[in-house]
């Protein structure tokens, strides 16, 4: 482990705008700095680097990230190797104890994609030689083309085929690779026997994992997948992606199917823009994956009730991820069709004709919602609005947001502030308030969330009395106790710096929300009095809401048992201010 506080020193040393310059010639306008989206395909440049919030953000493809997000995503390094890198730029040395650890976890690491390779190359080779194996795959229609871009191959039958591939069949490297498995008496044995192999891929294009199918219907499971491993994490990969990569960006769109053959299947109708899950739901960091490859995504699962749950539950996953560029769109296959079935039997134009037909989420939303539900009474409309809420809740992309909540109010009868009222999604909105702030940009939806975001720009103007402003249980409390303890401490701080300490101790949503904010954060501004004010407000609000509770604590006593002093306060409280006269 590297120590956070090395990271976050790193991060105060550094500057983004050099590092990002070196792969991504930058253009300066205005503040920031600009450039084409080295994350997506774009003509006019969304790209922007921020000197003074030492972050990136694409405002097309939603890319966002501190320099070793940039180094990690764009680099295509490890987290160790960004951070090493980096520290050698400005003349750092990471801490011994962490340089001791990474090079045997690369050199592990190293061994692994080694064996997974080299296992994959005998598969590849055993496959020309099994005319079974060969047979099979002729009879799902595909080619001998189509098998070399995918590099599929055979595991053949028998126990321990894999000791004549490597030299040292008890390599500690096989084992890990989930290549071999052992036997109650401690012998090794191959994990894969007579099945048809597909290798899994990385976005390097390294094999990181293998899924096998049988060849014989009778043995179980029909696909067996590599474990997790240090190279291989089921929920974070996508089979197929790193084949599909220009496809996607040329067709401006992705497909995301259920399984390694409908990829297949699909390629060998000419269908390269496909990508499949590996037997997992489609999960939110897989969404952020493709959401940088592209803009549109497509699901497209097979038409049982086992792949309408699917796409229900990828929904539901990928709505916090959204924002209004991004455009999800369903397709359901006829039942008994997988994509695969469906492309051999009808033809690629038929697919792509259906393809445009692919309904749009908030069809898809408003369909799912109302099939068991004709909102006939006054239940059903209640139902209706307790299933849509939680929904409703997990969308932060505004625009998306508000025309849902239109359409659910016409569908109601239901005008837009009753629908506000009976929905309580928070709405992005700018309490007005005595804190004169900039009206630029977009606004965080509150004062302290816009104190909290000065101090994260600004953290020397952090006074140790603006703890007293965080006393609540509340998650904007709570993050703005996590800011002012990095303030306090380490007043030099840069903005990246102290989201990086954050990041560890706040939840992921409030972090996104942070960045967020923070992208759209208007920092032209004077920092002195920004701060000034919105300490000031909300410390008037804290008094209220004191004064509030008091007043609520007293008038819920028996008159009886006041004391005169609590009588007293009682009718000052309850008297009302003289309205000033109109002018
Ligand atoms: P499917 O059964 O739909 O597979 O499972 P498929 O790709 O269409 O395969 P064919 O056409 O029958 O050959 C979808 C995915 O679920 C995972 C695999 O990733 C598969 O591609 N799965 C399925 C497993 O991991 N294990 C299983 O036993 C079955
Ligand atoms: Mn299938």
């Amino acid at each position: 482990m590297i120590p956070e506080s090395f990271i976050q020193e790193l991060l105060n040393r550094v500057d983004v705008i050099d590092v990002i310059d070196k792969s991504v010639p930058l253009k300066k306008a205005g503040s920031n700095y600009v450039a084409c989206c080295p994350f997506h395909q774009e003509k006019s440049p969304s790209f922007t680097v921020s000197p003074s919030k030492q972050f990136y953000h694409c405002f097309g493809c939603g890319a966002h990230g501190s320099v070793l997000s940039f180094l990690i995503e764009y680099q295509g390094m490890s987290f160790v190797d960004a951070v090493e890198d980096l520290a050698k730029s400005v003349g750092l040395t990471v801490p011994q104890d962490s340089q001791k650890i990474s090079p045997e976890v690369k050199e592990k690491n190293l061994a692994l994609g080694e064996a997974l390779e080299l296992a994959s190359q005998y598969y590849q080779s055993a496959l020309k030689k099994s005319e079974r194996a060969i047979e099979y795959l002729k009879k799902r229609g595909l080619t001998g083309q189509i098998a070399k871009t995918f590099q599929l191959g055979y595991a053949p039958e028998g126990w321990q085929n894999l000791e004549s591939v490597f030299k040292k069949y008890d390599d500690e490297a096989l084992n890990i690779a989930g290549l071999v498995l052992k036997n109650d008496q401690g012998k090794r044995y191959d994990r894969f026997r007579d099945r048809i192999m597909f290798p899994i891929h990385n976005m390097k294009g390294e094999i990181i994992g293998f899924g096998g199918r049988v060849i014989n219907p009778e043995d179980t499971p029909k696909y067996y997948n590599s474990p997790e491993t240090p190279l291989f994490q089921k929920s974070q990969e996508l089979y197929g992606l790193f084949a599909a990569r220009r496809a996607i960006r040329e067709k401006g769109c992705v497909l995301v199917v259920e399984g390694y053959m409908d990829v297949v299947g699909l390629a060998q109708f000419g269908v390269m823009h496909a990508v499949a899950t590996l037997g997992t739901a489609t999960s939110a960091f897989h969404i952020k994956k493709l959401m940088r490859q592209t803009d549109t995504i497509i699901f497209c699962f097979d038409g049982d009730n086992a792949g309408k749950a699917a796409a229900w539950r990828a929904m539901i996953n990928a709505l916090p991820s959204l924002n209004d560029k991004v455009v999800l769109k369903f397709l359901f296959l006829p039942e008994e069709h997988d994509p695969d079935s469906f492309i051999r039997l009808h033809s690629k134009e038929a697919f792509e004709s259906m393809m445009q037909d692919a309904m749009p989420l908030s069809q898809y939303l408003m369909q799912h919602l109302t099939e068991k539900n004709h909102l006939a009474t006054q239940e059903d409309k209640v139902k209706f609005l307790n299933e849509a809420e939680p929904i409703l809740k997990e969308i932060t992309a505004p625009k998306l947001s508000l025309l849902l909540r239109k359409r659910f109010a016409e569908l109601l009868h239901l005008n837009d502030k009753e629908i506000d009222q009976l929905l309580h999604v928070a709405q992005p909105q700018f309490q007005s308030n005595k804190a004169q702030f900039k009206t630029k940009g977009k606004l965080p939806s509150s004062v302290k969330r816009q104190f909290i975001l000065l101090l994260i720009l600004k953290p020397k103007l952090a006074i140790s009395e603006d703890l007293v402003l965080a006393q609540t249980e509340s998650f904007e409390d709570d993050l703005l106790k996590k800011v002012l303890e990095i303030a306090l401490n380490q007043p030099e701080s840069k903005p990246s710096s102290i989201l990086h300490g954050l990041r560890s101790q706040v939840d992921n949503m409030v972090m996104d929300l942070v960045n967020e904010e923070l992208t759209h954060f208007d920092d032209q501004i004077h920092f002195e009095s920004e701060i000034e004010g919105a300490r000031k407000t909300l410390l008037e609000q804290g008094k209220a809401s004191k004064t509030k509770a008091h007043f609520s604590a007293l008038k819920d006593k028996p008159l009886s048992s006041l004391t005169n002093e609590e009588k007293e306060h009682l009718k000052t409280l309850t008297q009302r201010p003289k309205t000033p006269p109109k002018t």
